[in-house]
This record gives structure tokens, sequence and C-alpha cells, in this order.
């Protein structure tokens, strides 16, 4: 069973409770420091409102790695800023808009986006190829997405999803309902664009099978994460999200 995105929920209390504690202690070092809301240097907000979540340097951390010139590529700067504001409803992802109750201004959250962008991009991530778009433009079959995991995914995630161990490659369970209520489609989608290069996880583009394949479709990243997403259960009182 996948733990990570679990963890995710101890850390938040965690860091709900750190910021309790911090408010009023006077003479507390750094309490002399600017204002929260006008620290405007990049690697500060990441590391206050980023990292326990998407790891210290932007990966190994619980939620998709951020430090992903593929994702950052993938995504674009609009489309983080939107979701940085926004939050994803139904994950752990936060708001953090002060308009949607969160802590940061426009300007934290653009200089946010535009710091992914200039401290983990490349200009290069995708080879030249044009990428499939960032959200899917079609429903996705889950029959044909039971093909397409058997050809691109199997290898290192098993026929059925559960998890290999083997060799270097020890996956945890995909189809497990638990790790499925943690993680939006669009968060699988995205982790299959943009691969997990810590991990080895190959990107969309990346030869998947290991057989001098090519890249996966728009349309077989829409089945494949439809098919992940049927194992979804409805379990009542669990944070549970369709599109
Ligand atoms: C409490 C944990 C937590 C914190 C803190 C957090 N995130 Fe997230 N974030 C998540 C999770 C979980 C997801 C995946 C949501 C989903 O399933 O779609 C996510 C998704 C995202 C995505 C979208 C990824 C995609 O699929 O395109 C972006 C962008 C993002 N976070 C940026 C940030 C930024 C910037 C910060 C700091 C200002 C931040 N996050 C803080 C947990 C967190
Ligand atoms: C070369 C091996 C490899 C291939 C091929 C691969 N993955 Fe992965 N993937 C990994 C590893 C290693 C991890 C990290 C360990 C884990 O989270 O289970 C991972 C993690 C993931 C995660 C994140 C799990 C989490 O913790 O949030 C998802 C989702 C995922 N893979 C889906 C896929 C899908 C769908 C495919 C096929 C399109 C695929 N992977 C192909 C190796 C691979």
């Amino acid at each position: 069973m996948n733990l990570r995105l679990l963890s995710i929920s101890m850390m938040t209390c965690a860091a709900a409770f750190l910021c309790v504690g911090c408010k009023d202690v006077p003479g507390r070092p750094g309490s002399e420091a600017e204002r929260p809301d006008q620290v405007l240097k990049f690697a500060v907000l990441y590391k206050q409102n980023c990292a326990a979540c998407h790891g210290e340097d932007g990966r190994s951390g619980a939620a998709i790695s951020l430090a992903n010139p593929v994702y950052l590529a993938v995504a674009g700067a609009d489309k983080i800023q939107q979701i940085t504001a926004n939050g994803v409803p139904g994950t752990l992802m936060p708001a953090f808009a002060k308009s949607h109750g969160g802590m940061l201004t426009d300007q934290q959250i653009a200089v946010l986006a535009e710091g992914l962008e200039s401290e983990w991009g490349r200009a290069d991530a995708l080879g030249g190829q044009i990428p499939p778009p960032y959200a899917s433009s079609s429903a996705g079959d889950p029959a044909q997405g039971q093909k397409a995991f058997t050809t691109f995914c199997a290898s290192c995630h098993g026929v059925d999803g559960a998890g290999v161990v083997r060799g270097k490659i020890h996956t945890g369970s995909l189809v497990d309902p638990a790790y499925l209520a943690l993680i939006s489609d669009q968060g699988l989608r995205s982790l299959i664009l943009a691969g997990q290069p810590q991990e080895n996880m190959p990107d969309w583009k990346s030869d998947m099978t290991g057989a001098g394949s090519r890249a996966m479709t728009d349309q077989e990243i829409a089945d494949t994460v439809a098919w992940l997403a049927s194992h979804r259960i409805a379990t009542p009182g669990q944070p549970y999200m369709h599109p």
C-alpha cells in the first residue's frame, strides 16, 4: 500500500501546530523579520509553504515533484499560479490565495510560480517534442487504459498495478482505493506526463517499455488514468473526488 500521500495528512497537522505556536512569542529569534506578506523571495516562500509536501528541494516529497523540468514545461507558470492560488479541491493541496482563505498575496503566488520555472525549469526539457495537453481533452476508456497500462507501466508497477519489488524497483499500489482517494485524476495525469526523475520513472515521451518504443499519446494517458480511477470506491467519510 502506498503511504507517501497518506503521510501528508500527518505533516499538515504538524505544520499547522508549528505556525500557531510561533505567532505570539515575543523575542523569538526572527520575530523582528519582515511581515509574512512582505516576503517576496522564492526560496523563503517555497520553504515555508511548499517544502513540507513537495520536498525540500522540490523533489522526493510526498506530493508530486515540482523541481521537474518536464512537469514545469508541460504545466506552465500560469497553470501553476492558478493551482497554487486555488488549491486542488478534494485533495491535500491547499488554496494559498488570501481570496481563497489562504495566507499568500497574489504577488507572492506569482513569485512562487515564476520562481519554480526560473529556478527549476529548463528550456530544453521537452527535447523538441510537443507534449500532450496538460489537461485531458477527452474522457478516457478504462478498458483501453488497462491495455496501455500493461504496455507502458506494468514493467514497474505490475500488470495489476499493485506494485512490484524487483531489483532496484520498489513500487507501491496504484490501485489501492486509499491511495486513489488522495489524488485527483489530474494528479495522476501529471505524474504520467512528467514522470518522476528522482525515482527513475520516465515521463510520457521517454521509453517506458524498454523496447525502443514511442511516446504515449494524449488518449493513452487519458485511458490509463480512467483505468486507475476505475478502482476508486465510494467510501463515506473519505475525501473522494470526481472531476
Ligand atoms: C499539505 C501538503 C501540500 C502543501 C503544503 C502544498 N502542496 Fe501542492 N500539492 C499537494 C498535493 C497532495 C497535490 C496533488 C493534488 C492532486 O491530486 O491533484 C499537490 C499539487 C500541486 C500542484 C499541481 C500538480 C499538478 O498535478 O499539476 C502544484 C502546481 C502545487 N501543488 C504547487 C504547490 C506550491 C507552489 C505550494 C506552496 C505554495 C504547495 N503546492 C504546497 C500537497 C501540498
Ligand atoms: C521504469 C519504471 C517505471 C515505469 C515504466 C512507470 N513507473 Fe510509475 N513509478 C515508478 C517508481 C519507482 C515510482 C516511485 C515508487 C512509488 O511511488 O511506488 C513510481 C511512482 C508512480 C506514481 C506515484 C505514486 C505516488 O507515490 O504518488 C504514479 C501515479 C505512477 N508511478 C504511475 C505510473 C503509470 C500510470 C505508468 C505508466 C504510464 C508508470 N508509472 C510507469 C516507476 C515506474
